[in-house]
């Protein structure tokens, strides 16, 4: 088998706390086995426009704690193109690129399938992305680090709900996967919790609000996922609330982008390390098409196309156990 010389990398999507982690860790596994670095600005768009960039071991300094990603990240729509993926191609091959690892969520992956097929080209899955909503891994990078963000968010919300005896709705990121919601809420101590992959019924929420009124309770935290299912945004389901149950001061934070910033916490660093080094050993392997993960806290691969397919699912536990700490 003909050896690797010359490696990609790039991150694509929403950004997520990690991958700076992780393009150190790819570099500097590079570095160790001789195998050059490039790095793609922009994600797939900059691989359209041939903005590329040498990364040696040094290049990548000082970064395993910083948010966001040295590389910028884009979501492309001409990489959807016949053309767009024609002109990415030309680019690889221009400057002898052999392989390509991907840090990025589903839709960076699904553009990696097509490639892939189209060009024969080899490329290594890293999911990177705050929401968890990834097959094939129990941990994507970053979603540790917001899911302490938006706790640490909501504690300080508590504060002052506690102080004025009021009801928030905090609304978290997640348009399509609840597991920063589910999470984040069993944390801080919310009161319910709305996900998109259940429908709980707004029925179920002014009952439970009712219910620990009744109780003693004289401030409540309700946390809210982009994509809940309730058919109402944050702000339509506090007016329904206050409409519903006067006895309530409602007010709405939602805490946006916030909870994809930040510095690593130590857990997406080291995931980040050893999913770097596995992906670009995996590439010198002779190995293609696959997804690096954490499963029983060990690295695992899966075929990219799983990883998407394979779809996500709620912590059937973690609900029962958040409607008893509900009591
Ligand atoms: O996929 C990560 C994510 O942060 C989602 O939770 C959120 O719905 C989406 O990205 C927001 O995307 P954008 O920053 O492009 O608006």
């Amino acid at each position: 088998m003909k050896k690797i010389k010359k490696i990609a990398v790039m991150t694509s999507g929403g950004d997520s706390p990690g991958m700076n982690a992780a393009i150190r860790s790819v570099v500097r596994a590079c570095a160790y086995y001789r195998v050059s670095c490039i790095g793609i600005y922009r994600g797939y768009e900059g691989l359209i426009e041939g903005d590329f960039i040498e990364l040696t071991a040094r290049s990548v300094n000082n970064i395993i704690n910083k948010g966001g990603t040295i590389l910028k990240s884009a979501r492309s729509e001409e990489f959807r193109t016949k053309e767009g993926r024609a002109k990415a191609y030309e680019h690889l091959k221009e400057n002898e690129i052999e392989a390509m690892v991907v840090i990025g969520g589903d839709g960076s992956f699904t553009g990696a399938v097509i490639f892939n097929e189209e060009y024969k080209f080899p490329i290594i899955g890293i999911p990177g992305t705050i929401d968890n909503d990834i097959f094939g891994t129990t941990h994507t990078l970053g979603f540790d680090t917001a899911l302490n963000t938006a706790v640490e968010a909501i504690d300080k919300i508590r504060d002052t709900a506690s102080s004025h005896n009021r009801l928030f709705f905090v609304e978290v990121m997640g348009r399509d996967a609840g597991f920063i919601a589910l999470n984040a809420g069993v944390g801080a101590g919310a009161e319910e919790i709305l996900i998109p992959e259940e429908d709980l019924g707004l029925d179920r929420m002014l009952e439970s609000l009712k219910k620990s009124r009744r109780t003693g309770k004289s401030s409540s935290i309700v946390v809210v996922a982009e994509g809940d299912k309730s058919g109402k945004n944050v702000y339509q389901l506090a007016e329904y609330v206050e409409e519903n149950l006067q006895e309530y001061d409602v007010r709405v934070s939602v805490l946006g982008h916030m909870q994809r910033g930040g510095s690593p916490s130590c857990f997406d660093r080291v995931l980040a390390s050893r999913l770097g080094v596995k992906s670009v050993e995996l590439l010198l392997d002779g190995k293609t098409n696959l997804m690096v993960g954490l499963k029983n806290n060990e690295v695992i691969s899966t075929s990219i196309a799983e990883a998407i397919k394979g779809g996500h699912s709620i912590n059937q536990e973690l609900l029962r156990v958040s409607d008893i700490m509900t009591t």
